[in-house]
C-alpha cells in the first residue's frame, strides 16, 4: 500500500488540509484519511479489491486439469543435433496418454522451434526463466513440480555438467534443481564429450544423485564419418523408459499359467420348463477369475447360470447342468491350476420330463433323481491331464471343517476352501464369506491337513487372498504340455 508524505504536497493543498483539520478538530494525517474515505464512499464503481494480475501478467502456466491423461512429463529439450527426435518423442508419449509440457533451452531453439513444439504437444512452450508471464506465480517452480516425471532429451554434455553442480542460471536448469520428481535423461553428444573425463565424472555424480539414464546408443554421429557412443536412443526407446518409470509393472505372479474356474449354480432339468437349482450367485468363482486374470494368467471360466457381467479377459463359458459343466472342464484341460468353487447339483432328475409335466388325477409325478458326475473327483483322479494343483471347494451347513477334511480325502484334491453356506451366514448369493483353507500339510504327502482360517472378507478380498496363496505355491511347478 503506497503511504502519503503531506511534506510533499504542494503548498496550496497543505493549506487547505491544515485550515480544514483545524476546522474539524482533527490531525492533519486523520483528516486526509476522512477526505479519501468520503471520495471512494461517493465514487460510482463498484468496491471490489483489485486483486486481478497486470494485463501483461495475466497468461499463467495453466493447471493440469481434467482426468484423461493419467501422466504427466515435463520435456526438457536441449540443445544438441538430436533434439529434432524429441519432437517424435513428444508424440510417442502423448500416444502412451502422457500430457508433456515443453521446456526449450536457448540453444535447443537453435535446432527446433518453438512453434513445432507447441503444435506438436499441443501446449504452450517455455524457454525462459526471467519471463513475467509465467513467473509472477513461479512458474519453474510449477513445471519442476506439476509433473509426474521430467525428462531431458537430448541431454547435452553442457546440461548434465550444469546438473551435476547445481547450476539454475536458466529455466531448464533452474527446473532441474527445484524439481522432486524423478528424471530421466537421454544424453547425445559426440562419442570424444561423452568419453571425456569431465562427462565421466558428471554423469558418475548424477546417477549418485539418483537421476536416471537411458543410453546413450552407440552408431553413426552427424558429424561426417565418426560413430562411437553418444547416439541418442530412440523417441520409442525413451518413450517407453519414461511410461515404465510412470506406470510400473503390476506384479503379475501367474503369468504363463492357465488357470480353470468353476462358477455357479446348475440347473437340473426336470421338463422343459422347469430345474432344480441352488442359492449360488456366483460372485466367489467370478472374483477368483478377475484376480487370477490380474495376476497375469490366462483364465477359463466355466460358469451355471449367473446374474453377473464377465471379468475381463477371462474366457467365460455358460453352461446350465452339471454335465455340461464337466465336459466344458474336460474341453479345458490341460490346465496348471484348477478351481472348482460351483456349487454344482448332487443330483439330476432321471426321468426328465420331455414335455412339460402336467397335473393329473394320479397326484404330483414322481421325480426319479440320479447322481450328476462328481467334477471335483474326476479331475483330482486323472492320470494325464491333472492340473498340478486342484481346488475343491465346501459349502456346508454344520460340521464344517471335518466335512472339509474328509472330502479333501475322498476327492483327491490338494486343497478344499471351507465355507459355511447356513443361512445365517448369508453367504449363498452375499458378498462376503469366511473360508478356511485346507490343505496337506506344506505339500508334504504325510497325510498331515492344515486348516487355515482367513477372518470375513469380502468374496473379492478372499480371491485375491486364495490368488496369492496360489501363486505362492504353484511358482515354478508347471502342467504337462498339452498333447
Ligand atoms: C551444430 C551443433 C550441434 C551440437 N550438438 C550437440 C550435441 O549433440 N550434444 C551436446 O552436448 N552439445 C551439442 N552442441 C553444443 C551445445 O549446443 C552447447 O553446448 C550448448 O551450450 C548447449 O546448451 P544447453 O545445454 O543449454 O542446451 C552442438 C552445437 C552445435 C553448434
Amino acid at each position: 500500500m503506497a503511504s502519503l508524505t503531506i511534506r510533499k504536497l504542494d503548498e496550496g493543498i497543505k493549506t487547505y488540509l491544515r485550515l480544514r483539520s483545524a476546522k474539524n478538530r482533527r490531525s492533519v494525517e486523520e483528516e486526509v484519511r476522512v477526505i479519501l474515505g468520503e471520495l471512494i464512499e461517493g465514487r460510482e464503481e463498484p468496491l471490489t479489491p483489485f486483486t486481478a494480475p497486470p494485463a501483461a501478467f495475466t497468461t499463467p502456466i495453466p493447471q493440469r486439469t481434467g482426468a484423461v491423461p493419467e501422466a504427466s512429463v515435463t520435456l526438457i529439450i536441449g540443445g544438441g543435433i538430436a533434439a529434432y527426435k524429441s519432437l517424435d518423442l513428444i508424440r510417442r508419449l502423448k500416444e502412451r496418454r502422457i500430457e508433456v509440457r515443453c521446456v526449450l533451452t536457448k540453444a535447443a531453439q537453435q535446432f527446433v522451434t518453438a512453434l513445432a513444439v507447441s503444435a506438436l504437444s499441443h501446449e504452450r512452450v517455455y524457454t525462459d526463466l526471467f519471463d513475467p508471464q509465467s513467473e509472477f506465480d513461479a512458474g519453474h517452480i510449477r513445471l519442476a513440480r506439476e509433473c509426474d516425471l521430467i525428462v531431458v532429451a537430448p541431454a547435452t554434455a553442457d546440461l548434465m555438467a550444469k546438473m551435476a553442480n547445481g547450476h539454475a542460471d536458466d529455466l531448464a536448469s533452474a527446473i532441474l534443481l527445484a524439481t522432486n520428481r524423478k528424471v530421466l535423461l537421454a544424453p547425445a553428444m559426440n562419442p570424444l564429450m561423452w568419453n571425456n573425463a569431465a562427462t565421466r565424472r558428471n554423469v558418475a555424480q548424477l546417477q549418485r544423485d539418483g537421476v536416471m539414464l537411458i543410453g546413450p546408443n552407440s552408431g553413426e554421429m552427424a558429424e561426417a564419418g565418426e560413430a562411437g557412443i553418444g547416439r541418442m536412443s530412440e523417441a520409442i526407446e525413451i518413450a517407453t523408459a519414461a511410461e515404465r518409470l510412470l506406470r510400473p509393472p503390476v506384479p503379475r505372479p501367474l503369468a504363463g499359467k492357465r488357470v480353470l474356474i468353476t462358477a455357479g449354480p446348475t440347473h437340473e432339468p426336470i421338463d422343459p420348463v422347469r430345474y432344480i437349482a441352488n442359492r449360488s450367485s456366483g460372485k466367489q468363482g467370478f472374483a477368483i477369475a478377475a484376480a487370477a486374470q490380474a495376476a497375469g494368467a490366462e483364465v477359463i471360466l466355466v460358469s451355471g447360470p449367473v446374474d453377473l457381467s464377465d471379468p475381463q479377459g477371462v474366457t467365460v463359458k455358460y453352461v446350465e447342468s452339471a454335465r455340461q459343466m464337466l465336459e466344458q472342464v474336460q474341453a479345458a484341460l490341460p490346465a496348471d491350476i484348477a478351481i472348482f468353487a460351483a456349487a454344482v447339483a448332487d443330483w439330476r432328475v432321471v426321468n426328465e420330463g420331455e414335455q412339460k409335466l402336467k397335473k393329473t388325477s394320479a397326484g404330483m409325478p414322481p421325480l426319479q433323481l440320479v447322481e450328476n458326475p462328481d467334477i471335483l473327483a474326476t479331475i483330482s483322479k486323472l492320470t494325464d491331464k491333472r492340473p498340478p494343483l486342484v481346488i475343491g471347494f465346501a459349502a456346508e451347513t454344520e460340521h464344517l471343517i471335518d466335512n472339509a477334511k474328509s472330502k479333501l480325502a475322498r476327492k483327491g484334491c490338494d486343497w478344499i476352501v471351507a465355507n459355511d453356506v447356513s443361512p445365517a451366514t448369508g453367504v449363498m448369493g452375499g458378498d462376503r464369506n469366511t473360508v478356511h483353507l485346507i490343505s496337506r500339510n506344506n505339500g508334504a504327502d504325510n497325510g498331515e491337513i492344515a486348516v487355515d482360517s482367513w477372518p470375513a472378507m469380502t468374496k473379492e478380498q478372499v480371491a485375491i487372498e486364495l490368488v496369492a496363496h496360489i501363486a505362492k505355491s504353484v511358482t515354478g511347478k508347471s502342467r504337462e504340455p498339452a498333447s
